[in-house]
This record gives structure tokens, C-alpha cells and sequence, in this order.
């Protein structure tokens, strides 16, 4: 007998961790994996989609020119309803803490369909940051069969829930399989940097900071550009008009700082590992840079990856100028310093992570039969 698994993406960061799981589940012959695209983000996921080879089953086409939360969720989950009365899963998993991930899990509960959750347990604590991501995770939890968490500490963040033990996996975080496997693909980048000057990457897009922090970040940016002769900065910009409109207006215009459109996956790895240091918002380059060796220094004031700042190789800096340009500063003048934080210290994962939640379905699927 064969079971159906639908695997549901809808940002640029659930392909990249979902990429290995469907890769395994395709291995499994009592398993027949399909692959549901919500595209809430539309290039950012196809480039994904692309890198990885994977060909969407179903396309939801969700994304609309800065979208707001509210329409986001209802449109889900009006689109949901459809393709899981269709196609009628017998489990569907979902990736992080996105608003694709939150009504993939309520639309599931709703037609009674086990539900599987890739990288549950991350916590901050505070509903308002990230927002609206800790809301999205701590609904998911509530809705979840299957809690596949990346560590220890996410596990023990569920059992303060009360979540069964039972239900909890401890499987390291697929975006360590994903960077390894993409890593070995030795990609370059699509233009040439100056190899005389230490590289500073940058990506920026959360919410809580749009506005004013996020100013406050670019004008730290380029005030280490301006006070380093031998620093460049390369910064990825996010298209989101609320970030892509700031960045462009501060940093659009320095020399040694380059803006460019979103990296594909294998040139983003590749410009990581090119990285002197990077400044980052983002949760999943929190995770790959420790295993590249490059410190992040991370651009909030909370993280629901507490274990590699507890590490030392990834630091909060907020979005304040005089701490931002304070502490790279010091990276950049200080060797010590530096190489306490780049120690190749990778707490998310060994790579196997995908292996072990396609197993934990195989047997699952094996005892119904
Ligand atoms: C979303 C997730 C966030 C995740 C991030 C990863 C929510 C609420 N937010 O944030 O948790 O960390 O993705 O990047 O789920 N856009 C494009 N093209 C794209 C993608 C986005 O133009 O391929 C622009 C559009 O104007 C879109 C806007 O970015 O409306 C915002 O996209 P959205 O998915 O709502 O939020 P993100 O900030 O990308
Ligand atoms: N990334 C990419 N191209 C870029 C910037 C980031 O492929 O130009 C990758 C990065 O390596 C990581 C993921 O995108 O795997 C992080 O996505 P993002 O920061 O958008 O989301 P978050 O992880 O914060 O949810």
C-alpha cells in the first residue's frame, strides 16, 4: 500500500529545509511524495524550486505586491481548502514558522489530516518578535502530530507545552543537509568582488524592524564602508518594497557597497564562504554561517537559536547604529576576537536530518498497513 505526503512550501527558506525531506521521501516506495507550492513568495521560491529540481504538484500563486498579513492568511486558506479536498493526503508537513506554514497546519486540522511540523519548538518567548512568526510557531505547535525539532532546547520548549515526548523528534535542522549538499556544488558568484578587501554580506527583512531600525541598520552599514578602505559590502536585498525602498535610498550609492537581486541558493552558499563576517536578520543564515566558520552578528534583540550565541559564534547586535558599528568594528580591527568567533561551531545539525523524519513517516506509514 502507498501513502500519500503532501509537502507544503511557500517562502524561500521552507524550500531550501524541505528540499532534502522531499528528496528522502522520494526514496521510500510505500510513499508517494507530492509537493504543494503556496508561493507565497513567487522568484525567491523559484529559485529554490529550481536549484533543487523540484517540479510543484500544485501552485497556489498566493503572492500579491507587498501583501498584507491579514488577506495572506484568508487567501491560504481559501486555496488550502481546495487542494487538500482533492487530493485528500494521508500527512502533510510544513517548514518553519511562516504564515504558509500556520494555515497549512490549521487547514489540516480542520480536514482531520495528520500534520507534521520540520523545525518546530524554536521559542522567543515574545509574541511581537518575530512578528507575527512566534504566533505562527506556537499555533502550529498546538496543531501538530509530528514535532520534528532541530535540538535539545527546542525539545524542552515543547515539553514546557505540554507536548507527549512521544510526538518529538530530535532530528537536527535540514537546512545543515541542504547547505552541505549545495556547498559541494562549489558554485561562484554571478560578478567579480575585489579580492583585496575583507567581504561584509548583509541580508535584511523582518518586520518588527521595518521603518526606523531599519534605517538605523543601513546607516551603520554605510558607516562602516565609509571608515573601512579595506572593507566591502555585498547586500542581497530582499524585494519586500519595505526594505528594498530603504536600502536602496541609504546604500544605493557608496562605492565599495554593492546591492544586488535575492542570490540563488548556490551563489548565496557561495558569497557565505567568501563572507569575512556577516550582519543578518535572518533565521536561517543564523544556522549555516556557524557551520561555514563565518560569526554572524545578528541585527535583533532576541533569538529562538539561543545555542550557537551560546557558543559564541553568533552575537545579537539589535538594530542600533552604536552597537551595530561598535561590535563589527571590533571584528574587523581585533584577530583575537575574530577567531573566537569563527571556530566552525555547527549546533543545527550533521546533514542527516531529512534521512531521519522521512524514517520516523516510513515506519509511521509501515504499522498502518
Ligand atoms: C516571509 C515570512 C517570514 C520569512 C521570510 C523569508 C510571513 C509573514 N513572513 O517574509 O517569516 O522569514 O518570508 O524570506 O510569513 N516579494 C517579492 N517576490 C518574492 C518574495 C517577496 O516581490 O519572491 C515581496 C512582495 O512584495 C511581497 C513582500 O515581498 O508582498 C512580502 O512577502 P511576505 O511573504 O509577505 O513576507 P516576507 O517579508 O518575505
Ligand atoms: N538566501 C539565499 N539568497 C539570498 C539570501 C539568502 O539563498 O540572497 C538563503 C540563505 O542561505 C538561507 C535562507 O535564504 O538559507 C534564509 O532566508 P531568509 O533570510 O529570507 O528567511 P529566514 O531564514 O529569516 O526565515
Amino acid at each position: 500500500m502507498t501513502y500519500k505526503i503532501l509537502c507544503a512550501v511557500g517562502t524561500r527558506p521552507e524550500a531550501i529545509k524541505m528540499a532534502p525531506i522531499i528528496q528522502a521521501l522520494k526514496k521510500n516506495s510505500n510513499i508517494e511524495c507530492r509537493v504543494l507550492a503556496t508561493a507565497q513568495h513567487r522568484h525567491l521560491l523559484d529559485q529554490v524550486l529550481h536549484i533543487f529540481d523540484i517540479k510543484p504538484d500544485f501552485d497556489l500563486d498566493i503572492m500579491r505586491p507587498n501583501q498584507a498579513l491579514t488577506t495572506l492568511t484568508a487567501r491560504l486558506l481559501l486555496n488550502l481548502d481546495n487542494v487538500l479536498l482533492a487530493e485528500k493526503p494521508d500527512a502533510v508537513l510544513a517548514q518553519g514558522d511562516t504564515t504558509t506554514v500556520m494555515t497549512v497546519a490549521l487547514a489540516c486540522f480542520y480536514h482531520k489530516i495528520p500534520f507534521g511540523h520540520v523545525e518546530a519548538g524554536l521559542r522567543t518567548g515574545d509574541m511581537a518578535n518575530p512578528f507575527p512568526e512566534e504566533m505562527n510557531r506556537v499555533v502550529t505547535g498546538r496543531l501538530t502530530k509530528w514535532h520534528f525539532v532541530p535540538t535539545e532546547s527546542a525539545r524542552q520548549n515543547l515539553l514546557k507545552e505540554s507536548i507527549a515526548d512521544e510526538n518529538i523528534f530530535v532530528t537536527g535542522n535540514t537546512v545543515i543537509d541542504a547547505l552541505l549538499s549545495v556547498a559541494e556544488r562549489d558554485a561562484s558568484l554571478p560578478f567579480v568582488l575585489d579580492p583585496a578587501r575583507r567581504l561584509i554580506l548583509v541580508t535584511a527583512h523582518r518586520r518588527e524592524n521595518f521603518g526606523e531600525p531599519f534605517k538605523e541598520i543601513c546607516r551603520a552599514i554605510l558607516a562602516l564602508a565609509e571608515r573601512n578602505e579595506d572593507v566591502q559590502v555585498l547586500y542581497p536585498v530582499h524585494p519586500n518594497p519595505n526594505i528594498y525602498n530603504i536600502a536602496s535610498e541609504v546604500l544605493g550609492n557608496h562605492p565599495r557597497i554593492t546591492l544586488c537581486e535575492p542570490l540563488d541558493y548556490s551563489s548565496f552558499v557561495a558569497a557565505m564562504k567568501q563572507a569575512y563576517l556577516i550582519l543578518s536578520d535572518s533565521g536561517g543564515i543564523q544556522e549555516e554561517a556557524p557551520a561555514l566558520s563565518k560569526p554572524v552578528l545578528v541585527l535583533r534583540r532576541e533569538t529562538e537559536r539561543p545555542e550557537a550565541v551560546q557558543k559564541g559564534v553568533v552575537r545579537l547586535v539589535g538594530s542600533d547604529f552604536e552597537e551595530i558599528t561598535a561590535v563589527t568594528q571590533h571584528l574587523l580591527d581585533d584577530e583575537m576576537a575574530y577567531k573566537k568567533m569563527a571556530r566552525g561551531i555547527s549546533p543545527y545539525g550533521d546533514g542527516k536530518a531529512a534521512g531521519r523524519i522521512a524514517l520516523v513517516l516510513r515506519d509511521y506509514f509501515a504499522t498502518c498497513g
